[in-house]
């Protein structure tokens, strides 16, 4: 059932975006937010599972410059809890989505 609900969830986040697209706040959207949440913010119920980081964290936002997100978006996390997406999507988009996670809108007041 959770497998279902799994699969569900990522048909219904990865089709809207076409493969053109640079639009960093719909990327994060359609790739990002199954796990890091819509916001940046997980779920409890995905930080239980994977252990996913809160990307608004005051105390991660140092880190996340747009060379670091990008790398991170590239090449996946070292445990291979976080999919590498350099085959699943063009270099221009993973820089659109790096430049939205670092920059100070992504955490600003919606
Ligand atoms: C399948 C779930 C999943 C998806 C999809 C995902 N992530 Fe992650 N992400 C994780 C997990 C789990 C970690 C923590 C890995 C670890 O423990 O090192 C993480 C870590 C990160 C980190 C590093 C945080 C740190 O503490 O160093 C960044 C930045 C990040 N993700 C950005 C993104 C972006 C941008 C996308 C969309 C392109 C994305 N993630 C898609 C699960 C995911």
């Amino acid at each position: 059932m959770k497998r279902l609900v799994t699969c569900v969830v990522l048909v219904a986040c990865s089709s809207p975006v076409p493969s053109t697209s640079t639009d960093g706040p719909a990327l994060f959207a359609a790739y990002c937010a199954q796990c890091h949440g819509p916001t940046g913010q997980p779920s409890a119920q995905m930080i239980a599972r994977l252990n996913v980081k809160d990307l608004t964290s005051p105390a991660l936002r140092p880190k996340l410059t747009p060379a670091f997100v990008e790398a991170q978006i590239r090449n996946g996390s070292q445990n291979g809890l976080m999919p590498p997406f350099a085959t699943q999507i063009h270099e221009a988009q993973i820089t659109a989505i790096a430049a939205w996670v670092a920059s100070p809108r992504f955490v600003a007041p919606k």
